[in-house]
């Protein structure tokens, strides 16, 4: 309103993360019409830089989709003058507290509300909320935090986190950010389920035989294999991105869209799954390969990463959910980087027609005569359900096609980055799409006992050469739970 602002206040704005994805999506917002009247942007980082630095490296990141729109220029001179710089070191209350005076200066006696977007390595956070929260809350109006991943690296960890960040925030002032959440097609989820009612009566072990999250990249690790290689495959993308879209995908009819009925669903349903032992988990990593001239490396060859790392770049999981909707009926995850495509889909696998009237018309091989339902969550964003149908003609011959819907064809309307929702979420206090410390212990608890069995025995990762689908124990893995893999990788 007329008489409040907003000022967000990245901490660690000269990072990656700062450059190509919040500028960006605030710059969109901002070009939307979407942000306050009143706000400021303030980029904090310990490297010494003036506003007018500042400017320049974000105007020259501004890679965002908003930049061959009509008037960017103009409208990006306008963003730029509410960009400002303020250099500190993120454990120091006194830097904070010169922070504080800035944002006081721009709020000019208004009602202040203040977002803190942390953007650093997980070793600063705690010193930074607490330097943020001590020293520059908002006088009068909200504060908030949005914290990135890694939330710790297991249950432990990520609970003494929590406990940390409680100490100076509450939980509603904590926006943990899954940027998947934040994707069009995630969010479309429930849309399709609830508001459909040809899927969500067969959403059940009745109708599903099977459920596939697949998540892969035609990359390596790239400049980030010192943070990755500390994680792994499995704690950067299964256990967070893939398991909340699970989440939401198998969890029961919330009570409201509010975001304490979702995320008690959510819960709920991250709580009945099966934690995962080293039988439900195979994993691999990507070695170099040269193909057609070209040589791609292979991931020890990043020299952050050591030579004798047994990180995983590839996994794939089977999870089960021990409820009366999902008994018995396997979730599968694939994730991994380097291989020959880029793509994130889920693949709804149904069961067959009971009594099937043309299964001879099928040879053998009815598997290939099911339903499949298939979320493309990126690129080229679709939703398509593969059905039989008879091929044209005077003889009985069927085949199997896709009912089509395919955004860019559909919808002349670009889609947001997943930034952008999530940004606008926090900055309206909108928490749906945001991770409750209770759904973040739930998911840990899954995956710390078997992550700590693999460190532990040093489980030797199967190699997969560089661009390729991945190594062949994933399809061991499916095979035994009666599972093939959709064909993405
Ligand atoms: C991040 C992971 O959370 O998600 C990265 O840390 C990964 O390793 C990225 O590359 C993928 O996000 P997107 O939106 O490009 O699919």
């Amino acid at each position: 309103t007329e008489n409040s602002t907003v000022s967000i206040t990245i901490v660690g704005a000269s990072g990656d993360l700062a450059k190509k994805k919040i500028f960006p999506a605030l710059f969109a917002l901002y070009y939307e019409g979407c942000l306050p009247e009143h706000f400021s942007i303030f980029g904090y980082a310990r490297s010494k830089m003036t506003d007018a630095e500042l400017r320049v490296m974000v105007s020259r990141t501004l890679t965002c989709r908003i930049d061959k729109r009509e008037n960017c220029d103009e409208k990006m001179e306008q963003f730029l003058q509410r960009c400002f710089y303020h250099s500190g070191q993120y454990d120091s209350q006194e830097h904070f507290r010169d922070l504080d005076r800035k944002l006081k200066e721009h709020e000019a006696g208004r009602v202040s509300n203040r977002l803190f977007y942390l953007s650093i390595p997980p070793n600063i956070f705690v010193d930074a909320v607490k330097c943020a929260s001590v020293s520059a809350s908002a006088a009068n109006g909200w504060t908030r935090v949005i914290v990135e991943k890694p939330f710790g690296r297991d249950s432990e960890s990520s609970a003494a986190l929590t406990k940390s960040l409680k100490q100076y925030l509450d939980e509603d002032q904590i926006f943990r950010i899954d940027h998947y959440l934040g994707k069009e097609l995630v969010e479309n989820l429930s849309v399709l389920r609830f508001s459909n009612l040809i899927f969500e009566p067969l959403w059940s072990r009745q109708y599903i035989r099977n459920v596939q999250f697949i998540f892969s990249e035609n990359f390596g690790t790239e400049g980030r294999g010192g943070y990755f290689d500390n994680y792994g495959i499995v704690r950067d993308i299964m256990q967070n991105h893939l398991l909340q879209i699970l989440a939401l995908f198998a969890m029961e009819t919330p009570v409201s869209l509010d975001a304490e009925d979702i995320r008690n669903e959510k819960v709920k349903v991250l709580r009945s799954m099966r934690t995962l032992t080293l039988d439900d988990i195979v994993i691999g990593q990507y070695k170099g390969d040269t193909r057609g001239g070209v040589t791609y490396p292979g991931y020890i060859d990043d020299n952050t990463v050591p030579k004798d790392s047994l990180t995983p770049t590839f996994a794939a999981a089977a999870l089960f959910i021990d409820n009366p909707r999902w008994d018995g009926v396997p979730f599968l995850m694939k994730a991994g980087k380097a291989l020959h495509k880029r793509g994130a889909e889920i693949r709804v696998q149904f069961r067959h027609v009971p009594g099937n009237l043309y299964k001879k018309t099928f040879g053998t091989d009815l598997d290939q005569a099911t339903n499949e339902l298939v979320i493309r969550v990126q690129p080229d964003e679709a939703i398509y359900l593969k059905i039989n149908n008879k091929v044209p003609g005077l003889g009985m011959r069927l085949d199997r096609s896709n009912l089509n819907l395919l955004y860019a064809a559909r919808y002349s309307k670009e889609i947001p980055d997943a930034y952008e929702r999530l940004l606008l979420d926090a900055i309206e206090g909108e928490r749906r799409l945001f991770i409750r410390s209770d759904e973040l212990d739930a998911a840990w608890s899954l995956f710390t006992p078997v992550l700590k069995e693999i460190e532990e025995k040093k489980v030797t990762p199967e190699y997969y050469p560089y661009g390729s689908r991945g190594p062949v124990i994933a399809h061991y893995l499916a095979a035994r739970h009666k599972v093939r893999w959709g064909d993405i990788i």
